[in-house]
């Protein structure tokens, strides 16, 4: 008899995450921060079980701050799961070297859990749900009633669920999601955000009655001290 699997694997060891590579950095130290601003905004009334982190453009960090953020919760022994909800542009499973055969498109589309598409990581308590192939209609997928199932099914196995997402100004994706999780985390990119777009964003959320935790700042590209600073509300 073939006994029941826990996750699928083997995996191999990421590489570019500066929390993994570089733990001691004022960078990953500055993702130590956020997590632990989140952690103090969880309350038993509002817990934080569930986030979306998203910006308001393209390329302003939000799966960078996904990937690291996941890192550095798991590292403090949450039991995690990374979810890549960018159908349109994953990068999750780039970043972790995993196979993305299948993963959240498979599983909204298909019977298919969360269980049985997530995979392990080497990083103990981080498990990832790649994007799976990519859908025709991401959005729909994402408000369906199967989401809300697969929120659930996230919530019991897993301590804290992160959705790394499209732009919120550019597509509904987030704006879903962020009606659907506790929290959202907007990143914002020196150089790259656009103040009307920002405005925009904070608009398309606050439309959804999404609880914004606060704001990434990632810092200056130019310098090695890449900063990531978080302002809670
Ligand atoms: N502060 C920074 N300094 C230098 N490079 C950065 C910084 N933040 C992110 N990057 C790089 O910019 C690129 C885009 O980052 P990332 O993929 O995290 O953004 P994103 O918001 O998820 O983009 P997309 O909108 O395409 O999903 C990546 O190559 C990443 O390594
Ligand atoms: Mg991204």
């Amino acid at each position: 008899m073939a006994k029941k699997k826990e996750h699928n694997g083997p995996v191999t060891h990421p590489v570019s995450l500066i929390t993994l590579v570089n733990p001691s950095s004022p960078i990953s130290e500055q993702y130590r921060t956020i997590r632990t601003n989140i952690q103090f905004a969880s309350s038993a009334d509002n817990p934080i079980k569930t986030m979306v982190i998203t910006s308001s453009g393209p390329g302003e960090g939000k799966s960078t701050t996904s990937a690291n953020l996941a890192v550095v919760f798991a590292k403090a022994g949450q039991r995690v799961l990374l979810v890549d909800a960018d159908m349109r542009k994953p990068t999750v499973y780039k970043t972790f070297n995993l196979n993305n055969s299948r993963g959240l498109s498979t599983v909204l589309s298909t019977a298919t859990s969360v269980l049985e598409a997530a995979q392990r990581t080497v990083i103990d308590n981080l498990t990832i749900l790649t994007s799976g192939p990519k859908p025709p209609n991401p959005s729909e997928l994402l408000g369906s009633m199967r989401m809300g199932q697969v929120i659930e099914e996230a919530k019991n196995m897993y301590d804290i669920v992160i959705f790394d997402m499209p732009p919120v100004v550019t597509v509904t994706d987030a704006q879903i999601m962020a009606s659907k999780t506790d929290g959202t985390l907007l990143v914002i990119r020196e150089n790259v955000s656009r103040k009307e777009s920002l405005v925009k964003a904070k608009e398309l959320l606050n439309m959804v009655q999404a609880r914004i935790l606060g704001a990434i700042y990632n810092g200056a590209e130019h310098s090695n001290d890449q900063g990531y600073y978080y302002y809670g509300n």
